[in-house]
């Protein structure tokens, strides 16, 4: 399904932006994630996603591919981040299909509300595997190709010159903002979340000598998605909506700005960091 653009991102950014870029996204057939592909997609990349579910992972490959004419997006399914090997193998068939990986978006997660209680050891370590370990695996998996994208995009880091081919070598996890406070009912995804922004943290750290940026996106509440349909049984949505400190939700169209954004050229010198993008949300005073 093709989407208006004014759907998915801003008319800010210049077309070809992104011009033969590839992108490796988990949890690709999600809400958010697959409007952060189309994006890029949108601006020039071509593109890999992955998910467990064949059938939604490569309808949502086929749609995003409508974002511009000649993109290549492949969608692969049965692929379990839980699982190095299956990560491992989609990022080399992408690598070999697309000629390489530039950025990566770790945003495959799991959820539900469940209190410490009745969380069952499975459905923690559960959360944690998806999120933390699925994580990592698929940091593990990229960094090689972000080395190497990261070396070929290389600018003389006294020179404030964009690279002729542009940027390369940048990876975002996608977290919360549950973390900072506390919320009831999830405990996993909070200790998952907080795992996930050290992570980033490190890699950060440990690669940036390479010209590797890594980088969190915290999303708030985005309309018309999973999580915020998951969290907010339908009789208090309005009345969140209305709480909000900019008075709504936030967009797909959001996250996907703040996308574009850190792998341009503009967010050369930002790493290490956690962008949150909810109107403020999470600083709300509840009590
Ligand atoms: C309590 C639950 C549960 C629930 C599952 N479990 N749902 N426990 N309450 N509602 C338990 C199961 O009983 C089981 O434990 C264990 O979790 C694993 O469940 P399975 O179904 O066997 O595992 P699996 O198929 O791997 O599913 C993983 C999952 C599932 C996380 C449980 O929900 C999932 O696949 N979700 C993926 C999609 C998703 O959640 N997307 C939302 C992302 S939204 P036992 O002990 O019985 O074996 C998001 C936004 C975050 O991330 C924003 C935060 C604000």
């Amino acid at each position: 399904m093709s989407l208006p653009k004014s759907e998915y991102i801003s008319d800010v950014w210049k077309d070809g932006l992104f011009k033969n870029k590839v992108v490796f996204c988990t949890g690709g057939g999600g809400t958010i994630c697959s409007a952060q592909v189309r994006a890029l997609v949108h601006l020039g990349a071509d593109a890999c996603i992955v998910g467990r579910n064949v059938e939604k992972t490569e309808k949502m490959a086929k749609s995003i591919a409508t974002a511009r004419s000649g993109a290549k997006v492949i969608g692969i399914g049965n692929v379990d981040v839980r699982k190095y090997e299956h990560l491992e193998a989609a990022v080399e068939r992408c690598a070999k299909e697309l000629g390489g990986v530039d950025f990566v978006i770790a945003g495959a997660a799991g959820n539900f509300l469940a209190s410490i209680n009745q969380l069952s050891v499975n459905a923690f370590k559960s959360v944690m595997d998806i999120d933390v370990l699925g994580s990592y695996h698929t940091a593990k998996a990229t960094l090689p190709y972000l080395k190497e994208s990261a070396a070929k995009h290389r600018v003389d880091s006294n020179s404030l010159q964009a690279s002729p081919l542009g940027t390369g070598g940048r990876i975002i996890f996608i977290s919360a903002t549950i973390h900072y406070t506390g919320i009831p009912f999830q405990t996993h995804v909070a200790v998952a979340k907080a795992g996930i922004d050290a992570l980033s943290h490190n890699i950060a750290l440990e690669f940036g000598p390479l010209g590797i940026t890594s980088n969190i996106i915290a999303p708030g509440p985005i309309a018309n998605t999973e999580g915020v349909d998951r969290l907010l049984p339908s009789d208090v949505k309005q009345e969140a909506i209305k709480s909000q400190p900019l008075g709504r939700f936030g967009s797909v169209r959001d996250i996907a700005d703040a996308t574009v954004y850190l792998f341009s050229d503009s967010g050369s010198y930002v790493s290490g960091q956690v962008l949150v993008v909810d109107g403020a949300s999470w600083r709300m005073p509840s009590g």
